[in-house]
């Protein structure tokens, strides 16, 4: 199980409510997974409410698949995503007024944004800490972007907005993280924050090379709000 600290109350809060809206799924659904420390403690509720074995996962990480087979679950898909999931559960590092996401600090992104996309219902579970007036206020702006095109992309953001780039790397002697995808991640910090975030994903995305950025604009998110005193708040709009 995901190693609680103190700070973890208001993630376990909203962790536990997703859990019991998705053990009113029925056994055989299809569940997407997507990846961080909250959505461990999601998958902590599901097997303390023997529901762990229930559902057809579809896992966005290694990460995740390697702590649902841990969990006991037996049916993890993590090679092709399909179309139709019948529900999502995911965290995010950032949510804005607009309910706006900011994803990938733990360096998922792409899958997360294609099974988001692909689910009837898109649960997004937090703790109010990650409650801000604007996106990438407290976190870079992650960049899923091939290996080989990375100059060129560096070079062509700096085009498109006005901010500081490092590309991400492990600590020591590791070297650049390299994502499920095989790609680099380019954290972009804007300078004076970001006006229209769909707007900026868009433009990013058009440069050849990227595969994704963490900015997931609004897509019918159900965002459980999860407080430290046990109550929670359910955002959409
Ligand atoms: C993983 O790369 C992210 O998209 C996570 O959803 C996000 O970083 C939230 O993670 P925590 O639940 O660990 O805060």
């Amino acid at each position: 199980m995901a190693g609680r600290g103190e700070g973890d109350a208001g993630k376990v809060v909203s962790a536990a409510k997703a859990a019991q809206i998705v053990s009113e799924y029925e056994a055989g659904s299809i569940v997407g997974v997507g990846s961080g420390s909250t959505v461990k403690l999601f998958l902590d509720q599901l097997k303390r409410i023997n529901a762990i074995d229930r559902y057809r996962y579809i896992s966005t990480s290694y990460d995740t698949t390697l702590y649902l087979k841990r969990l006991g679950a037996s049916n993890v898909e993590t090679f092709i995503c399909p179309p139709e999931i019948d529900v999502a559960v995911d965290g995010a590092d950032e949510v804005d007024r607009e309910l706006n996401l900011l994803k990938g600090g733990g360096g998922a992104l792409f899958r997360e944004k294609i099974v988001l996309r692909s689910s009837r219902r898109r649960i997004i579970i937090v703790d109010d800490s990650k409650l801000v007036g604007s996106l990438a206020s407290r976190h870079p702006i992650p960049i899923e972007v091939s290996p080989f095109s990375l100059s060129y992309v560096i070079d062509r953001l700096k085009s498109v907005i006005d901010g500081e780039i490092h590309i991400r790397s492990s600590g020591g002697k590791l070297g650049p993280v390299i994502t499920d995808n095989g790609n680099f991640i380019i954290d972009l910090k804007p300078r004076g924050g970001i006006e229209n975030p769909a707007e900026l994903d868009s433009e990013i995305r058009r440069i050849e090379g990227v595969l994704a950025t963490g900015i997931f604009p609004y897509d019918g998110y159900e965002i459980i709000v999860g407080y430290r005193d046990g109550g929670l708040k359910i955002l959409k709009s």
